[in-house]
């Protein structure tokens, strides 16, 4: 079986990151701690990425596509990402995945893309201002599904672990490497159907509002960003009830709780609970806050700080990361190029190589049985020409062959038996019929 679909022993986990954004505490909690957690897990070959590609989508100012690169790869390495173990590398360090993903354009269906959640809601927001259903709308949002399609089946991901928001990529992925296996898989598939991977135990982290920490709704608490006092500032925003210290508290009703449990054990969240509902008041309780999430991420700070610092490390972890994601990336491309028709079959190259040896004039040495020197001359269509003199010295042989090969062969007369001797400095390198000398002189000078 020669597929790379064939299912490899570990199962392949994989996700990408777009770069447009600095990680907060949410995404910490959310995605990078639960994506390192199972890289470890045995079993699972992980695989990470910067999309990169995806973030030029998003956001047209470079410098935050730069900044955010670093910042995103940096919190990944300083949050324990074991990157000799995993694969963790950049989208646009690989260049068979945009050629994938024009692969992938080309068999996907128009009408699937119009479809895409991301797209109809450009569209809807466009109905509503009363402009132009396409206003604003890019082809790399259009296609950003076929995109992310390549992402995963470059590498012939089994599961995906993504938030509820990615579902319906995911199940185009699907679609995508349905039809083209079916167009172009001759029996065995190419690409692997990818599952999502939805963590339903993974903490979504309420922002400082309550809502959902996100980016967009500007509620959240930084990562690594600003230090210690940039996660105190934050965490003494977060909007509580009036309740007064001694009054008890409603734990489970409470973001700074939930905040809380997901850097706890389950027996230091039991105790702050009870703390609270005892009525521990809401200035003590930011303060313990503080402190359990310093705990967890206070030692990830230096690394952080450190690679935020020197950019070049972080540069040759993903230089090797692509390098390594590139082994799979580049025969796998070469078997897909092959499967669209944009190359010859490996193996009918191959086998026209090998006709092409044998279509080739050949001078074929070995020893004799008084153990010297002799060649045979093969002609392209495998005819045996000639059978050299013996020589004691190989040097010689094969000097006076080249010797010979420089002559005019057919100013040479035969004797009285028929033969031509093939001579070179005044010594006769062989003798042939002379019916066959001006074939010889051709296949001397293909040699
Ligand atoms: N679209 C994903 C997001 O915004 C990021 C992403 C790009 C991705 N390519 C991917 C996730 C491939 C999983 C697999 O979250």
């Amino acid at each position: 079986m020669t597929s790379s679909a064939k299912s490899p022993a570990k199962t392949r986990v994989l996700t990408g990151i777009t770069t447009s954004g600095t990680p907060h505490l949410g995404n910490y909690a959310g995605a990078i701690r639960p994506a390192i957690q199972s890289s470890t897990e045995p079993g699972v070959d992980a695989f990470f990425f910067l999309a990169d590609f995806h973030a030029l989508i998003k956001c047209a100012d470079p410098a935050r596509v730069a900044q955010s690169r670093m910042e995103i790869a940096a919190t990944w390495i300083a949050g324990g990402l074991d990157t000799d173990r995993v694969t963790f590398y950049r989208q646009s360090d690989v260049p068979e995945i945009p050629e994938l993903c024009w692969m992938l354009t080309c068999v996907t269906a128009k009408g699937l893309m119009n479809r895409a959640h991301a797209y109809k809601a450009s569209v809807d927001a466009n109905a509503l201002k009363g402009v132009d259903p396409d206003d604003g709308v890019t082809m790399g949002l259009f296609s950003y599904p076929v995109l992310m399609a390549a992402d995963i089946l470059m590498f012939n991901a089994h599961r995906v672990p993504v938030g509820r928001d990615q579902i319906q990529h995911l199940e185009m992925a699907r679609d995508i490497a349905q039809r083209f296996n079916h167009l172009y898989g001759r029996g065995s598939d190419l690409f692997v159907l990818p599952e999502v991977q939805i963590d339903e135990d993974v903490a979504t982290l309420p922002g400082l509002d309550g809502r959902k920490m996100s980016k967009s709704y500007n509620n959240t608490i930084p990562l690594f960003e600003g230090g210690a006092k940039a996660l105190k500032t934050a965490v003494a925003q977060i909007v509580t009830d009036s309740r007064l210290p001694g009054e008890p508290k409603d734990a489970e009703g409470s973001h700074l709780f939930t905040l809380y449990r997901a850097f706890a054990t389950a027996r230091q969240a039991a105790d702050f609970r009870a703390a609270l509902e005892g009525g521990l008041g809401w200035g003590d309780a930011k303060q313990a806050l503080c402190e359990r999430i310093e705990a967890q991420i206070g030692p990830m700070r230096a690394q952080y700080a450190d690679l935020m610092a020197h950019p070049e490390r972080v540069e040759d972890i993903l230089r090797a990361g692509a390098e390594k994601a590139r082994r799979i990336a580049m025969p796998f491309m070469d078997q897909l190029r092959e499967a669209v028709g944009l190359r010859q079959p490996a193996a009918a190259a191959r086998s026209k190589s090998a006709a092409g040896k044998a279509a080739k004039a050949r001078l074929v040495s070995f020893r004799d049985e008084d153990g010297r020197f002799r060649q045979r001359l093969f002609a392209a269509d495998g005819t045996e020409l000639l059978l050299t003199e013996p020589f004691a010295d190989p040097k010689l042989l094969n000097q006076l062959g080249r010797s010979v090969a420089q002559t005019d062969l057919s100013a040479l007369r035969a004797d009285a038996d028929g033969l031509v001797s093939l001579e070179a400095d005044g010594q006769c390198w062989a003798r042939c019929p002379a019916d066959l000398v001006a074939r010889v002189q051709q296949a001397l000078a293909a040699l």
